[in-house]
């Protein structure tokens, strides 16, 4: 039997299978876009720590068939995740020819990450790894985005946000914290958002 929530399907996992989605995580992209406009037809968008798939699914379907998705994680995507303008790349984040690879399909107008690092349940172990993260994907975007460009990045609460919003602003026109409705209530992972690379 389940025994808590991350076991028990909710809402969001339901409604993410019904509508083709792998994951329940698609919702925090979608409320993301909603608020923000990050995409829109023609977007070259780049998603880092993108497997089962359910971002880079939602980037394909409001790309329409324009534009081009590069995906990457350590973990394959799920097998029904395709398109002509998906390039998917196996490996770790860290490893610099996974990054060249990605160089190489750039520049980005979008750089999204919700890589989370496998957690211990040890909070300091885990937001210091989730902090590492959040500095790579912020090194990718510096490197790879296009100015004007939006960035979309997850962070685990207490994993010094302020500081990594601090240097977002001097990166992007506007920077700022967003935690989606679909984030479990228990979950203590947030978004940072820095729209309008400079
Ligand atoms: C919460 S899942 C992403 C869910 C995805 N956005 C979706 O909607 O399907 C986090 C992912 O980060 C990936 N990840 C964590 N560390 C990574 C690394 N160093 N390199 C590549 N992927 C990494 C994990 O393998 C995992 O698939």
């Amino acid at each position: 039997m389940p025994s808590n929530s991350y076991e028990k399907p909710d809402f969001w996992s339901k409604k993410a299978f019904s509508e083709g989605y792998p994951a329940r995580s698609v919702y925090k992209l979608k409320e993301m876009d909603e608020k923000f406009s990050l995409i829109r037809k023609n977007t070259r968008a780049m998603d880092l720590g993108a497997a089962p798939g359910s971002w880079t699914t939602y980037l394909l379907r409001a790309l329409d068939g324009t534009g081009h998705v590069t995906a990457i994680d350590l973990s394959p995507l799920a097998k029904d995740v395709k398109g002509d303008n998906l390039s998917f790349f196996q490996g770790d984040l860290y490893a610099p020819e996974i990054r060249a690879e990605a160089k190489k399909l750039g520049p980005y107008n979008l750089v999204v990450c919700d890589a989370a690092p496998a957690t211990t349940g040890n909070r300091t172990v885990d937001t210091a790894r989730s902090s590492g993260l959040v500095e790579l994907a912020l090194y990718y975007a510096e490197q790879m985005l296009t100015p004007g460009g939006n960035f979309v990045v997850k962070v685990f609460q207490g994993g010094g946000e302020q500081e990594m919003l601090k240097k977002m602003r001097g990166m992007f026109a506007t920077a700022r914290g967003f935690k989606p409705e679909a984030c479990r209530s228990e979950s203590f992972e947030t978004y940072l958002i820095g729209l309008g690379k400079k």
